[in-house]
């Protein structure tokens, strides 16, 4: 029997209660024990845990966020820290760690492997889609989900007004839910990370579109797109624990450059956390629910360092390390794609 601690990490995502779900069910099964901690690496470093037995996870598939709770803690960011989580990781008695989290947490993940707690297996999570080695991480489909439905919803009041709507939706530095949602949505421009924005090129469609008959348009902005006119760009810096700038803002600047430019009324929407929260499709909970599984196979294979993953249908498992090295951008094939209904 193994004493095994599960932990989810950064921002939340719907699917994270499916992953905990299934990894308890899957392992209690087996005859292991499991100890949750909260509030990701903090959790660690403070000692604060809870059982996860069955009752734990009676009825948590459908709900969104994490019953473990989460934060974005970096156990490399204060001195002591480190050691404090590794003298409970000890003293709780563990055999073996699952982290669920994205870049961030599985990062901290595959450093502390070489730090003294090798027993790690990562799961990917987040909204972003942005892990490399993996097709998709739970999370992405429910908030594209929410943000094709607020596009279409956009289209309607765009078009009673004649006007054009900015919607800033997620996804840090990638553009996977711009992208996938503003081609669901039928955005007429999508600007991502990944492409500089060329103001007089968004200008250009808007306009062509009067020019047909269509007085309104939606364009869809990832929170991280930069524009190429360097004289535009924000210059906001807040920074978190892993050193990340805080992203936002870029819709209103665009809203306005847009109305300046083409003399249009623009208004803009900011998506925000309504595209992380409330309960998860039913891809992402089976996609949660696979993962899980996938981990205390892992686990109890001595499969450390490993993550589970999805390739094509099957869930894999891949590297810690090359899953973390680098994150996963869009493909300028899909880009190429989306741009065929720009206008
Ligand atoms: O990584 C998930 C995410 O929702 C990003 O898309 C976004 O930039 C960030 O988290 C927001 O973080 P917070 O919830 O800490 O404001």
């Amino acid at each position: 029997m193994l004493k095994i601690g599960v932990l989810t990490g950064g921002g939340d995502c719907p699917g994270l209660n499916s992953v905990i779900r299934a990894v308890v069910r899957k392992g209690i099964s087996g005859g292991d024990q499991f100890i949750g901690i909260k509030n990701g690496w903090k959790g660690l470093i403070e000692n604060e845990v809870l059982d996860l037995n069955l009752g734990a996870v009676s009825g948590i598939l459908p709900k969104g966020g994490t019953i473990l709770g989460t934060s974005r803690t970096n156990p490399y960011k204060k001195e002591g820290d480190l050691q404090k989580l590794k003298d409970n990781y000890k003293k709780l008695g563990l055999d073996a760690l699952i982290a669920i989290g994205g870049e961030d947490t599985l990062g901290a993940a595959y450093k502390l492997i070489k730090d003294g707690i090798p027993n790690i297996v990562g799961v990917p999570k987040t909204i972003d889609n942005d892990i490399s080695c993996t097709d998709y991480t739970f999370g992405f489909d429910t908030a594209i989900n929410i943000a094709m439905e607020c596009i279409d919803r956009l289209h309607t009041t765009a078009e009673s007004h004649h006007r054009i709507i900015v919607a800033e939706v997620m996804g840090r530095h990638a553009g996977w839910i711009a992208i996938e949602s503003g081609l669901a949505g039928g955005a007429d421009v999508i600007l991502i990370p990944e492409v500089p924005i060329d103001m007089e090129d968004v200008c250009n469609v808007i306009k062509k579109r009067h020019s047909r008959g269509k007085t309104f348009s939606i364009v869809v902005v990832a929170e991280g797109a930069q524009f190429k006119d360097k004289k535009l760009i924000l210059q906001e810096e807040k920074l978190d624990a892993f050193g990340h700038v805080r992203l936002g803002g870029i819709g209103e600047r665009l809203a306005t450059e847009i109305e300046k430019m083409t003399g249009y009324e623009t208004r803009v929407s900011v998506l925000g956390h309504i595209q992380r929260g409330g309960s998860p499709t039913a891809f992402d909970r089976v996609l949660g629910t696979r993962f899980g599984v996938k981990a205390v196979e892992l686990v109890k294979n001595k499969k450390f360092g490993r993550m589970a993953a999805l390739s094509g249908n099957k869930i894999i498992d891949v590297p810690l390390e090359d899953a973390v090295k680098a994150l996963k951008t869009v493909d300028p094939e899909l880009y190429d794609i989306a741009r065929v209904f720009f206008g």
